[in-house]
């Protein structure tokens, strides 16, 4: 290859946990020429994300921006604004990133108290009551919307009612949510969401969507030590997505990728979130009676099942490697392997950003028969 040969690579059908192929518009959006991070322009750019963040989220919050990083650094940036050493957070841990999530709260000093329920199943409301009861001094909780290891959903709404009562701030991972299914940050009282770009949201890999409520945001203001980030310190951030007239240099932000994301929420926005919502369940509906008329069964139950990420057992005598390599490799397609406990028995399928549609599926499925 010459120095000034462009990379190429083969267009993947992208159905693992992510990342997902991205909306029409966004791969073109990102050649665009680079703007500097406070030309007038891209300060213009970085409004119109903010606002439909602000959309996508369902919040009025000001405190909503992307950081610049993938939905780690989403979880990092919110864990670490929070928690103050010695503070008290329940930690809900039903799959690998819940388990993410309480290690985050570890690291930053945190006391914690952990709810747990086992891979596959929801964490059961009494288990969180039940907590704070015992531990009434708690300021935050800490929950998956979308647990991606195992592919279920948490009844996010009604532990951040029991939290709220109780008086914690919630912290929620929407990385695989957004944009999939349900969540309502204003309406539920959620304090600290994060996600990422390249699943619901339809974008590529890189940056993180996040929003603090004023009660999350008051509580960094009034901390007693410094937040121990510079970078992700959420006072600092504000003032660089403060509006365009006012905004200071913070960080070169990538400006390819905001044109990106801008591109991908556009096109959210034109389809309507709640539209949105209503074509994964449609989607996933016609995949899940495809596969179980194909003798494949669901590792977890319907009632708390994720339309947008579909764990599927192995048939018997099913060869998870085999599988997957052939429909890489003749098919161009892509699907999740199962994690921990569960590798070797189940495949992760997303059905997430530009293929959210039927065509997709039946693709999916013509490569499935021939395995
Ligand atoms: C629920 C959840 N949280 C956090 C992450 C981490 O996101 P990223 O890989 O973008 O850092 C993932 C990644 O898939 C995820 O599924």
């Amino acid at each position: 290859m010459s120095q000034n040969q462009a990379v190429k690579t083969t267009e993947v059908l992208l159905l693992g946990p992510g990342p997902s192929n991205s909306f029409p518009g966004v791969l073109q959006a990102m050649s665009e020429p680079a703007l500097s991070h406070l030309d007038s322009d891209f300060l213009k750019i970085m409004d119109e994300v903010k606002e439909n963040l602000q959309y996508l989220f369902r919040t009025i919050s000001p405190h909503t921006y992307i950081v610049s990083g993938p939905g780690s650094l989403g979880m990092e940036t919110c864990f670490v604004n929070l928690i103050e050493h010695g503070d008290k957070i329940i930690t809900c841990q039903n799959g690998f990133f819940g388990d993410r999530m309480h290690e985050n709260a570890k690291r930053y000093g945190a006391e914690i108290v952990q709810v747990k329920a086992d891979w596959g199943k929801p964490i059961a409301l009494k288990d969180v009551e039940e907590a704070f009861v015992a531990h009434p001094d708690t300021k935050l909780l800490s929950v998956v919307s979308a647990e991606t290891s195992t592919g279920v959903k948490n009844d996010v709404e009604g532990i951040a009612k029991i939290a709220k009562r109780h008086g914690a701030l919630v912290i929620v991972d929407a990385v695989t949510a957004l944009g999939a299914i349900p969540l309502e940050v204003d309406k539920w009282g959620l304090d600290a969401v994060y996600s990422c770009s390249q699943k619901g949201v339809g974008c590529v890999a890189g940056m993180a969507p996040v929003t603090f409520s004023e009660s999350a945001f008051e509580k960094v203001i009034n901390r007693n030590t410094p937040v121990p980030s510079w970078f992700q310190d959420v006072t600092v951030y504000d003032k660089y997505w403060e509006t365009a007239a006012k905004r200071p240099y913070h960080h070169t932000a990538p400006s390819q990728q905001y044109y990106g994301i801008l591109a991908a929420l556009r096109h959210i926005k034109s389809v309507g979130i709640e539209n949105l919502w209503q074509q994964h369940e449609e989607v996933s509906a016609y995949f899940a009676d495809e596969m179980e008329k194909r003798g494949w069964n669901f590792f977890v139950e319907k009632t708390y099942r994720l339309p947008q990420l579909n764990t599927m057992l192995l048939p018997e005598g099913f060869d998870d490697v085999q599988g997957r390599t052939k429909l890489r490799g003749e098919y161009q397609i892509e699907v999740g392997a199962g994690l921990g406990a569960m590798a070797g028995k189940l495949w992760r399928i997303g059905i997430m950003g530009a293929n959210v549609n039927k065509a997709t599926i039946d693709k999916f499925l013509q490569a499935i028969d021939k395995l």
